[in-house]
């Protein structure tokens, strides 16, 4: 496959997707649904000391603490977690796995090593049982998009998956991120099943993205990519990766850039079928990958094999 070889060296284009996808892309472009105006500066051409001295420089997790309005007024202060998610884990976190749900992890083996990490974080509704050999079965962190919250499909308040993790939501709220805008009109009502939560499990620490932090990364994105990137806000896979580089000594990456077990199913537990999913339509996943591969310490053979790719925690990084 012509374009996972050039996705391992990072020189992947637009170009070179299906035109289905860069028709979607292309569409997306032009509706702009959430406002974004990019103000940022153009520095595609930074060597990988330089893109992770911008990260720690520009990387703050921030999520929902309720001293802002609207949701000052409603209580919210009281209502999220005491302790912020930055302080949660041991700060001895040494190294952390994040695991995608691409389809490509089937067949892999990697469960053992994904299990030997000091953190493991998921996505959405990605099981562990039944998969262990290949995603292996500890889940430190959740990340779910606002359609995993409201949703009856996912059974969000009774299901085993979303019980005894850390959970971190999170809805693409508009570029300005105007917080009054976004309660009006979320793209799913992810805080009427938020607050409900929070209620009846005070001790299970849940947290919403700030939307700042999410566009923030999306303007980084953007930043250090020649071509104009979706105006939508980042997958969770990326979300996640940012997250857990801001919390863990190393953050061990699988099956994000793709292996050599490529494969258009969407994810390891659906019989579905999309190229969308690996390569992005709505999500600039194509361009998250590239900046990922361009921040990828580990060995080649691992990215090949594994799916594999290894990034130094920002805690860590010396600018
Ligand atoms: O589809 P979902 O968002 O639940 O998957 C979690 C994350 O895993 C995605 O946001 C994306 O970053 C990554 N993923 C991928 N390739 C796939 C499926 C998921 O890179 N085929």
């Amino acid at each position: 496959r012509a374009l996972l070889r050039r996705l391992w060296k990072g020189d992947a284009s637009v170009r070179m997707l299906h035109p289905r996808l860069q028709k979607a892309m292309g569409a997306y472009l032009r509706a702009n649904k959430h406002g974004v105006n990019f103000r940022g500066r153009r520095a595609a051409g930074r060597s990988r000391a330089e893109l992770l001295c911008a990260l720690r420089g520009r990387v703050r997790v921030r999520t929902l603490d309720g001293s802002e309005p609207p949701f000052s007024a409603l209580g919210w202060r009281a209502l999220v977690p005491a302790v912020p998610l930055g302080r949660l884990l041991p700060h001895g976190l040494r190294t952390c796995a994040v695991v995608t749900s691409a389809g490509a992890i089937l067949n892999s083996s990697l469960g053992e090593e994904i299990d030997s990490h000091d953190a493991v974080l998921r996505f959405n509704s990605a099981p562990t049982r039944g998969y262990e050999k290949d995603v292996g079965n500890k889940t430190t962190v959740r990340i779910i998009n606002s359609q995993i919250l409201t949703n009856p499909r996912h059974h969000f308040t009774d299901s085993s998956l979303y019980k005894d993790v850390i959970l971190v939501a999170w809805d693409p709220a508009p570029y300005s991120a105007n917080l009054h805008l976004w309660y009006k009109k979320p793209d799913y009502n992810l805080f009427t099943p938020y607050v409900q939560h929070r209620q009846r499990n005070p001790n299970q620490p849940f947290y919403i993205l700030h939307p700042k932090f999410i566009w923030q990364l999306w303007d980084i994105i953007q930043e250090n990519t020649k071509e104009k990137i979706q105006p939508n806000p980042p997958s969770s896979g990326f979300l996640g990766i940012l997250l857990m580089m801001s919390l863990c000594g190393e953050v061990h990456v699988y099956e994000y850039i793709p292996s050599v077990r490529q494969t258009d199913l969407c994810h390891y537990h659906e019989p579905y079928y999309d190229a969308a999913c690996t390569l992005g339509a709505y999500h600039p996943l194509l361009y998250e990958k590239l900046l990922v591969q361009r921040l990828n310490t580990g060995a080649q053979g691992d990215l090949h094999r594994k799916g594999k790719v290894v990034l130094p925690g920002l805690r860590a990084v010396r600018c």
